[in-house]
């Protein structure tokens, strides 16, 4: 983020930076709970005080939806729960004021359709609470009344419990108190009878009408009976230099959850740290706030660029998740121990018959909008993936070229520099696929502009790279440059599109141009403008391969709080506190809309963002920001790429080499083979770092670089079958090891090696000077093999496998098929009609199974059209076929199959393939004793057809 030097800002501004500087992040910029007024009133709370009773005469109950009033015994103020069974083994719980003096935000554009409910039925009712079925495998839904708690069960299980520590908080909106004292008398007093008039009526319209009992009579919803004292901060609070004016005052909301028997969380990206989430007893909570954190620290549970309010819960039984829909501030508390003396212990002890069983509380908190969560039931890794992706969407299928390399650096200086590094990979053999070019391509910081000297025909530099079949990515920031010379802030300043500060004027900030305005992308017109200008005719100077890149879109502003945008800032008629966790998905989302109608619909968009929420895979890539050029800060790209994928986000990797300083030879040889086998494969650099090119390091390092980045391009047809299979299911492509050994807990914690699909094991050295690492071969019943030298690996165990500097320790599974292509070129689209070879690695029991995927690979026509091939690659019996998997899928392919190699194969006297149109002919092949592998040489039949193979 930050620049260093004064050649991008005011004196004023370096030298803000230049206090933020040094070693590591400065953490006084951001702020603790402690400093977060209602993260510390809420914390403040002490469990098992709930003042919140059910309402039990006020429930009705639909096909579909219940409703029940909750009220607040000690300030008498209702809530309006409303519960929903939805399709797919999961349940809503929505929480409101039940008349909210004005409406409180709901985070739209996130779920990708109105969830589908199924019916809930009600089994008993007493004074005491209310059991509801919720239809599957014996679920019951039960109400308890005094205290307020919700337990969801199971035959005998508590799957999950929601208040049962009682720290369900929700501060109702209200008037200030020196407003209310007035407003008898005076005008204020008019307006607000005006207000409650307007809102009591669309809210009784919504709700079905509230009923009113003794608690709450006619005039009891003006204000409440008993208003708590104010507290510090609820009104107003500052933050350094910074005040925040609170014109709603305190808003925020709060609920707990018990997961009993669970002992391991994960979730809740993004932050520096353990794949598992860690206790926050004692500690700061983990924090959700999108800001942009100069040097940020490993092994901190500090919010970053990116925030997605999803927790999946685990245990050898039982795979659960848990969406809170809120995109205000939000900190999470967690704290696991065996149930012990809880209320919710005794319980379980009673049912369950034991008193060890661990158990996992988790408390959200959010600043203000309502309370909405999606408990989602599992139960195995893959039915949460699958429930969580019926939600809010999968990852978006990216062209296959931007599954290669990409070279990037701030920044390449002109066109000259872009040609010389363009034909240094042609020099040095290394294959690459796209080309970036950072904030200083641009007129003076102006985006989606040029500067006229450095970049004086980018037409004729693309074009350039087009007769390679390779491409550019140019970063457009969300910021603009406050300069009436300047027609994109001079359209969005007269279409009133950006967002407006609290007096209700254009806000402006600082960022990378000096005075900047924020456009408002919550406003779906402004959205639609913005896609607009990257047709070819407004983006000058662009071309079909031209992509974006959307930085600093927390969105980032230098002089603001925390770095970023003053929370009582306006969008329409929400303020910023209430969507500040959406801005960033907003912008990626404008700009790969943007992307696809420059090619009328045709063309499959890329684009790469800093910040995400739920929802966010939808609209492409991400990264995890400005790492550091150190060994932890590789290591921690594993579990930071991991947890991303737990909540939809595939396509996630980190700047290889490190951003921040210089990385030596050993560190950036070691993050070009880690970042080969990451989802995104991007290599970048600090404006101020020297020069990293892969043939900068001598002849040898150039050489492990080069191998590094050709194993990658191998393996693209299994990457690419992979995002296929992520934006069909919602499954995560790099996946944590419990995910596909769900019953083995030694596999729960591992964060340093991890699956690509369900079938290669990669475990990257990400230690200086190490000689070998300890892998760990999940699965009692697997073997897995070296890709490298086909040893073959018992599972369920820990090996030390020596390495040497060209290690990469892959292993793939047996009882699978993996496609690659061997022969590596220029950039992946020279490599689109090439052959493949399939990998056999049979398992103990002589099978194997896999996949091939092919496509155009770059267009929509996969889904609009069904042109694809989709085939099924089975091996058994000595025999191995492929099948189609969607017989109305069409499309042909020119690659054919040059080769088959069977690992853990035996001697076949002779080996004959058979065509679909039933000739049969012999096939050569290889037999390695020692090794035990078998070489099919020239099968020599198309991809997409049918065969198979028969080794006698
Ligand atoms: C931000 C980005 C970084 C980029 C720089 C200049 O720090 O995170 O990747 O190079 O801004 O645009």
């Amino acid at each position: 983020m930050a620049p260093s030097s004064d050649r991008m800002v005011p004196l004023l501004l370096t030298l803000l930076f230049l206090c933020l500087g040094g070693e590591a992040v400065d953490r006084s910029n951001f702020k603790t709970c402690e400093q977060s007024s209602f993260c510390k009133r809420q914390r403040e709370l002490k469990p098992g005080q709930s003042p919140y009773r059910a309402l039990l005469d006020t429930l009705e109950l639909s096909d579909s939806r219940i409703t029940l009033q909750l009220i607040n015994d000690n300030n008498k103020v209702r809530l309006l729960l409303e519960l929903y069974r939805l399709q797919g083994n999961m349940t809503r719980v929505k929480i409101n004021e039940l008349k909210p003096i004005k409406p409180r935000y709901e985070v739209p554009d996130v779920l990708i359709t109105d969830p589908p409910t199924e019916p809930m039925t009600l089994v008993a009712q007493d004074e005491n609470g209310v059991v509801l079925s919720l239809g599957v495998d014996e679920q019951r839904l039960i109400v308890n009344a005094r205290p307020f708690r919700l337990d969801i069960v199971e035959g005998p299980k508590v799957l999950v419990s929601l208040n049962s520590r009682g720290l369900l908080a929700f501060e109702h909106l209200r008037l200030r108190k020196d407003t209310i004292s007035h407003k008898i008398t005076s005008t204020v007093g008019s307006m607000w009878d005006s207000i409650k008039s307007v809102f009591s009526s669309k809210h009784d319209s919504e709700n079905g009408g509230g009923s009113e009992n003794e608690e709450q009579g006619e005039d009891e919803d003006i204000q409440p009976v008993k208003e708590e004292d104010d507290k510090p901060g609820m009104w107003e609070e500052t933050f350094k230099t910074h005040s925040d004016s609170k014109p709603s005052g305190p808003s925020s909301i709060s609920l707990d959850f018990s997961l009993p028997g669970v002992d391991n969380v994960y979730g809740i990206p993004e932050h520096a740290d353990t794949l598992k989430l860690k206790s926050t007893d004692g500690g700061e909570p983990y924090r959700l706030y999108n800001l942009d954190v100069f040097q940020y620290e490993l092994n901190n549970l500090m919010a970053l660029y990116g925030a997605v309010p999803v927790i999946i819960s685990h245990n050898t039984e039982r795979t659960m998740g848990l969406f809170w829909l809120n995109a205000a501030e939000t900190w999470v508390d967690i704290s696991s121990s065996s149930t012990g003396n809880t209320v919710l212990g005794k319980m379980m002890d009673l049912v369950q018959g034991s008193n060890e069983a661990p158990h996992t509380n988790i408390r959200w908190i959010s600043e203000s909008g309502i309370i909405d969560v999606f408990v989602m039931f599992g139960p195995r890794p893959n039915d949460v993936f699958a429930q969580y992706a019926s939600l809010t969407g999968t990852q978006a299928f990216p062209p296959l070229s931007t599954l290669g390399y990409h070279q990037c650096r701030w920044n390449y200086n002109d066109q000259v520099d872009v040609k010389a590094v363009d034909e240094g990979f042609d020099e040095y053999d290394i294959p690459y696929d796209f080309i970036w070019l950072d904030i200083e391509h641009t007129d003076g910081k102006r985006y989606f502009t040029w500067d006229p000297n450095k970049f004086a025909q980018p037409k004729k530099m693309l074009q350039g790279l087009m007769d390679k079949r390779r491409n550019m990515v140019a970063i457009v920031d969300p910021h603009i440059k406050v300069d009436s010379g300047y027609k994109i802030h001079n359209d969005i300043r007269s279409k009133s599109f950006y967002v407006k500060n609290k007096d209700g004027g254009d806000y402006e900030g600082w960022c990378w141009p000096g005075s900047s305005g924020y456009p408002d992308f919550s406003n779906p017109e402004m959205r639609t403008w913005w896609a607009s200008k990257f047709a070819y005719d407004q983006y000058e100077g662009s071309m079909e391969n031209l992509y974006t890149w959307n930085d600093m879109n927390e969105p980032s502003v230098f002089n603001g709080p925390e770095v970023t945008m003053h929370k009582d800032a306006t969008h329409g008629s929400w303020e910023h506190r209430d969507l500040h966790n959406i801005y960033g998905l907003y912008v990626q989302m404008a700009t790969s809309e943007g992307l696809i109608k420059r090619s009328g619909g045709t063309e499959r968009p890329f684009v790469l963002t800093r910040a995400f929420f739920a929802g966010s895979q939808r609209y492409g890539a991400v990264w995890t920001g400005d790492n550091a050029a150190e060994w932890g800060h590789l290591k921690v790209s594993i579990p930071m790429c991991l947890s991303l994928g737990l909540v939809g986000i595939s396509f996630c990797g980190a700047d290889v080499g490190g951003f921040f300083k210089h990385p030596g030879t050993e560190l950036l040889v070691r993050w070009y083979q880690a970042g080969a086998y990451q989802p995104f494969f991007r290599a970048h650099a600090h404006l101020d770092t020297p020069r990293r090119e892969p043939w900068l390091f001598g002849p040898d390092n150039t050489a492990l670089i080069r191998e590094a980045i050709r194993q990658r391009y191998t393996l693209l047809p299994y990457w690419y079958q992979l995002f296929y299979n992520a934006h069909r299911t919602g499954q995560p492509v790099m996946r944590a090891l419990w995910i596909e050994f769900p019953e083995e807990p030694e596999t729960f914690a591992i964060e340093d090696e991890y699956l690509l699909g369900r079938d290669l094991l990669v475990h990257p050295v990400t230690d200086e000077g190490a000689k070998g690492v300890t892998v760990y071969f999940p699965g009692k019943r697997e073997v897995w093999y070296d890709v490298h030298t086909f040893q073959k690996h018992k599972g369920a165990q820990n090996l030390y496998i020596p390495v040497t500097m060209s290690s990469i320790p892959v292993f793939q599974r047996g009882g699978s098929i993996i496609s690659r292509k061997d022969r590596v070129r220029r950039s992946s689209a020279c490599m689109e009609n090439d052959p493949y070879t399939l990998y056999v690695a049979l398992n103990p029991q002589g099978t194997a199974e896999g996949e091939i995927y092919i496509d155009d690979f770059h267009t929509f026509n996969f889904e609009k059209e069904k042109q694809f091939i989709h085939r099924r690659l089975h091996f058994s019996d000595n025999t191995l076929s492929s099948s189609n998997l969607d017989p109305d899928s069409k499309f042909t392919t020119a690659a054919w199959i040059e080769k088959v190699i069977i690992l853990g194969a035996s001697r076949p006297t002779s080996i004959s393939m058979k065509t679909a149109d039933g000739t049969e002919s012999d096939v050569e092949f290889e037999f390695d004793s020692a090794t035990s592998v078998l070489t099919l040489r020239k099968p020599g039949v198309n991809a997409g057809a049918d065969w198979t193979v028969l080794l006698k």
